[in-house]
């Protein structure tokens, strides 16, 4: 196989050299202990590195103290680096900003004493539902200042999944905008907001709104402040308090197996040690120098450690833009790599393969000669697109950067690290220097290369999960019994005869549509509260753009309503993007009149799944009604 090693030059000056793998793993924690020590600043030193003697749940530096937004802000102005600009904000509609450090510090500042005046204290949580602006990352690194718990909730989501994370976190606080832009339209936030506290029963006192598109928006005397009113005229002097390590830094929500998300809680010290190491390496971030850009939205994970924290905290530029990828036009993202000269992009597969899809003339219109790493996240990206990806975004040369990691393990833990490892298109290679992870076969033994396994990692990590919040036995359950001593990952990998691992997907029932995770229990919840549904299957089906896609199997009930099968599937989708967000909406909603289900009554989803996927439909002996198959295809040549 043709693998792509770096360019001389790019090897001597990348800052992981060769020998790093090796100085890492000869002792994990004396090397995590080292990078905390020289990333970070800590008010009061650790002694103590890794405490697991309660596992699953890990203390990393457990007796250390710090804070998160001295880190990312005030350190680098102390250092001289105050004028050093933090954020370029590029909004949707071509308005723009620039945040120094020291202008990013005041704003936090401000941001910090307003909430302290509004009553937040150490460990409340603030539910965050904004757009990609900078009130955004003001919002969570002021929450981190005050050792607030910030719980973000991706603005695509609906009323009612913005509602249950408030309501498991108990939020006090709540920050949102009147809305944003999307397409060149205003694209509405506060209405959510309003809809999702219309019930009773809620521990929102404060909704914070931001003046973003300016719309009339309702209002609730009472509960409701604007942004402009209350931070603004805030001081711009805050004294921070430095916290434990393990102080609670975020709740983020992730789909599971089963129909309730679970509300992934990262801490401190740990967290940031391995994102802001990880950001270094992986994308070879000289901060003096380079203009970071990552294109994911605050709402997922890789908005909070890829955005949010590592490179505030590296001290580096970056660059954040509000909007979508053809707004006003194709090449605004070549654009903006052109305008603020970003040498580091990183960004999701299905994005890639959508500029695929609109041609390389449109990237050839702007000067991307400043780029010099590539990321990806998200996915596996499939060999055609990390070539495209090389040879037209990165002329050939760029380094391509596929990082595997989950929200649950809060930081990069496999991927070629730019300046040493001959890259291979389709491959995430090798794990983090420091991280311990491996392919086993279902009884947790090591596999010989070629064969597929379950991915696990073998000893704990900095920045892995320490629970879910409010549910600290589903973390047990789902992520560390199903192999003694070893977390569970959930997806499926191999290593090849080099030693390299490929990720193969999800074994569970998630999937991954865009990059982002759906779980398919949750859809089916969602589609059978639906009067017209008596029973609904999903699967994840290949799909050439997105990854996955979203196919739902409905039986209907004897009343639909007069609609007719079209429009019933049309009500359907729509449904599902009301109750969890247009993310979740199906590509397909096929009307069938059974579904395949063994003897036992369990469903067939793998049937189902060749059916989406147009194969022919694979071994049905084991069903109980063979002739259910027969009936599906013939209702989907119907449709
Ligand atoms: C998938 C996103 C292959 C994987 C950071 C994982 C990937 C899930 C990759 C986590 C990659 C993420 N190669 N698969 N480079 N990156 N995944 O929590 O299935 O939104 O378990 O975190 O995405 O998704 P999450």
């Amino acid at each position: 196989m043709t693998t792509y090693p770096p360019t001389p030059e790019f090897a001597a000056d990348a800052i992981a050299q060769p020998g790093i793998y090796e100085q890492a793993n000869q002792d994990p924690q004396a090397y995590w202990a080292e990078q905390a020590r020289t990333r970070l600043h800590w008010d009061k030193e650790f002694t103590e590195v890794l405490d697991f003697s309660d596992a699953p749940t890990a203390r990393w530096f457990g007796d250390g103290e710090l804070n998160a937004a001295y880190n990312a802000l005030d350190r680098h102005v102390e250092a001289g680096h105050g004028d050093r600009v933090a954020i370029y904000f590029e909004g949707e509609p071509g308005d723009s900003r620039a945040y120094t450090y020291k202008d990013l510090l005041a704003e936090v500042s401000k941001a910090a004493n307003a909430f302290t005046e509004l009553g937040v204290v150490q460990g409340d949580r603030v539910a965050v539902y904004l757009p990609l602006i900078p009130e955004a990352i003001i919002t969570m690194l002021a929450c981190a200042r005050l050792g607030a718990i910030h719980s973000v909730v991706f603005g695509g989501f609906s009323a009612d999944a913005l509602r249950s994370r408030v309501d498991d976190g108990e939020a006090k606080l709540l920050i949102t905008a009147d809305g944003s832009w999307r397409r060149g339209k205003p694209s509405m936030l506060k209405p959510a907001v309003d809809e999702a506290l219309s019930a009773e029963g809620h521990t929102v006192e404060t909704v914070l709104v931001v003046r973003r598109n300016g719309e009339d928006i309702n209002w609730v005397e009472g509960r409701d402040r604007w942004w402009h009113d209350v931070v603004d005229p805030a001081s711009d002097q805050h004294t921070y308090q430095p916290f434990n390590a393990e102080n609670p830094l975020f709740v983020l929500y992730t789909s599971g197996t089963t129909g309730k998300p679970k509300g992934i809680l990262h801490t401190t010290g740990g967290y940031l040690t391995q994102g802001v190491t990880t950001f270094v390496h992986s994308f070879d971030i000289h901060p003096e120098k380079d203009v970071y850009w990552c294109t994911a939205d605050v709402g997922w994970i890789t908005g909070h450690s890829y955005v949010a924290y590592a490179p505030l905290v590296a001290g580096a530029t970056q660059v954040i833009y509000e909007g979508t990828p053809d707004t006003p036009h194709r090449g605004r993202w070549w654009e903006i790599v052109q305008k603020y000269g970003v040498t580091v992009l990183y960004t999701a597969p299905t994005a890639i393969r959508t500029f695929m899809k609109w041609g390389e003339q449109i990237p050839a219109e702007y000067d991307l000669s400043t780029l010099r790493v590539l990321g990806t996240v998200g996915e596996a990206i499939n060999p055609e697109a990390w070539r495209w990806y090389r040879d037209v975004i990165g002329a050939g040369t760029c380094p391509i950067v596929d990082t595997w990691w989950q929200t649950e393990t809060g930081a990069h833990m496999i991927v070629p690290l730019p300046g040493i490892v001959a890259t291979k298109p389709g491959s995430a290679q090798r794990a983090v220097p420091g991280i311990n992870v491996d392919v086993v076969d279902e009884f947790g033994e090591p596999l010989e290369p070629e064969n597929p396994g379950l991915l696990v990692v073998r000893e704990p990590w900095p920045a892995m999960a320490r629970t879910i919040w409010g549910d600290h036995e589903r973390f047990k359950q789902t992520y560390w019994s199903r192999f003694d001593g070893m977390y569970f990952a959930g997806d499926g990998a191999k290593r090849d005869e080099d030693g390299d691992i490929w990720l193969l997907g999800r074994v569970d029932d998630v999937m991954n549509v865009s990059g982002h995770r759906l779980s398919t229990t949750e859809i089916e919840s969602a589609l059978v509260a639906h009067p017209l549904v008596a029973e609904a299957a999903v699967v994840g089906a290949a799909d050439a753009t997105t990854g996955e896609a979203v196919v739902a199997f409905v039986i209907v009930g004897e009343d639909t309503g007069g609609l007719d099968t079209a429009a019933a599937s049309e009500e359907l989708r729509q449904h599902v993007a009301k109750e969890i967000g247009a993310i979740a909406r199906p590509r397909n909603v096929l009307i069938v009149p059974e579904l395949p289900k063994t003897r036992s009554g369990k469903i067939m989803r793998r049937l189902l799944k060749d059916v989406a996927e147009g194969r022919d439909v694979g071994e049905t002996t084991t069903l109980a009604d063979a002739s259910v198959m027969d009936e599906i295809a013939a209702a989907m040549q119907q449709q």
